[in-house]
């Protein structure tokens, strides 16, 4: 928890075109400056920052926002972390408010640093050892590669607890950090008992939990145990190996997904290095997040058991959603990732990689296995599963393709199957606004009138005019889905009257397209600040908004004169004229 002032009070003491011009050479260009985009490959300079406004916009790719979401986005860091880099850059040290379960934080950082450090020499150093090490081998994890993931044996009896109580660490921190659990009043003993251990790292190489594995035949005994959810370590957040891989997935810029530790551990020793695991759920959104930060191109490589498949289609789904491009790879029958490199070698693995699939004939191989297309109930079932999933497709023209391929196949009209989809999008699209991991939206201002530009631009600036427009404009009176977003963020945000700056606003936007939204709004030079604009644009979206109800409310009522409802009509005329009084008002 970093204090909202303290944020405010180093974007004040940061010169935005400074550390932008630290980063990419910059042109002055009357009052702003002027370069190369650094998002996305540009010949001539469309990337402007703009010294007044603390603000910078890319008018070719949409990105944008204050000096935070530059870091953001150049150094791929978190929210937290722009803001650690600034006050680095300034001296000064953030005043965390640490919150109670935070406090403990560092204390279980150490306390799983030393716990892999423990298992690793346990591993390599005891008489215990050498059986899970010969497993090891066995399998084809050579020496380097143990040392390189920290691969460890935990004795169990207590020797960890033992060990790190003589290092100081409380029971308490032990507990928390899910490497003692308590037995009895007062006990503690080892979570992790004779198994061979996979430190879990984030992505900055910092041990946060284990997965510890069996590796003598326990038919009881549950394969993996792993790391409780707590401070440090939450599933859904993380990636396994990401932090040996990231490098790579940037370089390719695509990344391999695999389920399980030796499935990522034994083809990265073999050469894959972009290869990441979720660890044995399926792919939440925040793993997404976190893969974003690197590529936009995901390879699935699940197993093509029933399980795997669900896995497989239920991240379809959520990666397309979030506008990443995917492909799948089936795995032969009995094989894994890891039994297949060490079988096949690695450029058989490549090749298979090569063999991928895009989405389209995944999911329909999948559905035609488990619905009979001959059967009118099976083509309409294995449609409505296709339209849902195309609808979460960002491009118009990738969609429009998949739904005339989709048409072929299944051998009905093209027209019947748009029909359909725009059923099935109406609810996709509720779902799709509901995700806010998209990418910025290249020219999200493209539908907006001068009108509705001419009340944003006021509304970003102005705290006054954000009274006005409060108590007069409602969300929906803005035409797009993003404008509408970013008004209720300031509707919401702001308390009228209270005053701010572009760059204090900026500060405080962690949704990144609305980011981009307000910052192209905002170095707009077309839309001018003009006070006689703004009062005719208010009342013009007022207008606007009396005319879409007039409209409604008169295909309301022939609605009902169609059914000879008396009772809705008479209802319905009374509001009509006394909505049509009212306008004449203003
Ligand atoms: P797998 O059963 O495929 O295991 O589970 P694996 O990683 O390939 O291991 P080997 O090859 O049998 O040694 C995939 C992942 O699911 C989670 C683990 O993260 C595992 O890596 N899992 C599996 C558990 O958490 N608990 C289990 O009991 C089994
Ligand atoms: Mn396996």
């Amino acid at each position: 928890m970093i204090p909202q002032a303290f944020i405010e009070d180093i974007q004040t003491r940061t010169d935005i075109a400074e550390v932008i011009a630290s980063y990419i050479p910059l042109k002055k260009m009357g009052r702003n400056f002027k370069g190369l985009c650094p998002f996305h490959g540009e010949k001539t300079p469309s990337f402007m920052v703009s010294p007044q406004k603390q603000i910078f916009h890319c008018f070719g790719c949409g990105e944008g926002g204050g000096v935070i979401q530059f870091l953001m986005l150049y150094e791929k860091v978190t929210f937290p972390e722009a803001i650690e880099i600034l006050a680095q850059r300034l001296g000064v040290a953030i005043p965390y408010q640490r919150q109670e379960q935070n406090r403990m934080k560092p204390a279980l950082y150490d306390a799983v640093q030393e716990a892999s450090c423990f298992f690793h020499k346990n591993l390599l150093e005891t008489k215990e050892g050498k059986f899970p090490l010969e497993y090891l081998y066995k399998r084809g994890i050579d020496i380097e590669t143990i040392k390189k993931f920290r691969l460890g044996y935990a004795l169990g009896r207590n020797t960890l607890i033992d060990t790190l109580r003589k290092k100081n660490f409380s029971l308490e921190a032990l507990e928390k950090a899910s490497l003692a659990v308590a037995k009895g009043p007062g006990g503690y003993r080892d979570v992790f008992n004779d198994r061979i251990m996979f430190p879990i790292f984030d992505a900055r190489s910092k041990v946060i939990g284990f997965g510890g594995r069996i590796w003598k035949n326990l038919p009881d005994a549950p394969k993996y145990i792993n790391s409780l959810e707590g401070p440090l370590y939450s599933k859904r957040d993380h990636l396994y190996g990401l932090n040996f891989a990231k490098d790579d997935v940037g370089k390719s810029d695509a990344v391999i997904v695999v389920e399980g530790y030796l499935d990522m551990i034994v083809p990265f020793s073999k050469g894959i290095h972009n290869i990441v695991a979720s660890l044995g759920t399926a792919l939440t959104v925040e793993q997404i997040r976190l893969i974003r930060r690197y590529t936009s191109n995901v390879v699935l490589l699940f197993d093509s058991d029933k399980a795997g498949e669900l896995a497989t289609l239920r991240a379809l789904d959520l990666v397309l959603e979030n506008d990443i491009n995917v492909a799948i790879v089936s795995l032969p029958k009995g094989h894994d990732p890891d039994t297949l490199v060490r079988e096949l070698g690695k450029d058989a693995f490549t090749q298979l990689l090569d063999k991928k699939t895009d989405f389209f004939e995944y999911k329909i191989a999948v559905f035609k296995r488990m619905y009979d297309i001959g059967t009118i109930e099976g083509k309409t079932k294995i449609a409505q599963e296709m339209l849902t999933t195309i609808a979460k497709l960002k491009s118009e023209i990738e969609r429009y393709e998949y739904i005339k391929k989709l048409s072929l196949y299944l051998d009905i009209k093209e027209e019947v199957m748009l029909a359909e989809f725009r059923k099935v999008a109406v609810s996709a699209t509720a779902a799709n606004t509901r995700s806010e991991y998209r990418q910025a939206a290249p020219q999200p201002q493209e539908r907006l009138s001068v009108t509705e530009r001419v009340l944003l631009k006021f509304m970003f600036t102005n705290h006054k005019a954000l009274a006005v427009i409060k108590r007069n404009v409602k969300e929906s009176d803005f035409s797009s889905n993003i404008a509408r977003k970013a008004a209720a963020y300031f509707f919401k945000q702001y308390a009228a009257g209270q005053e701010y700056s572009a760059q204090s606003v900026l500060g405080t936007i962690a949704d990144k397209e609305v980011c981009s939204f307000v910052s192209q709004i905002l170095m707009d030079e077309e839309i001018p600040l003009d006070k006689e604009l703004f009062k005719s644009s208010l009342a013009k979206v007022l207008t606007r908004r009396v005319k879409t109800i007039k409209e409604r409310m008169k295909t309301e009522i022939k609605e009902a004169e169609k059914n000879g409802d008396r009772e809705r009509i008479r209802v319905l005329v009374n509001q009509y004229s006394r909505i049509n009084s009212e306008g004449q008002d203003e």
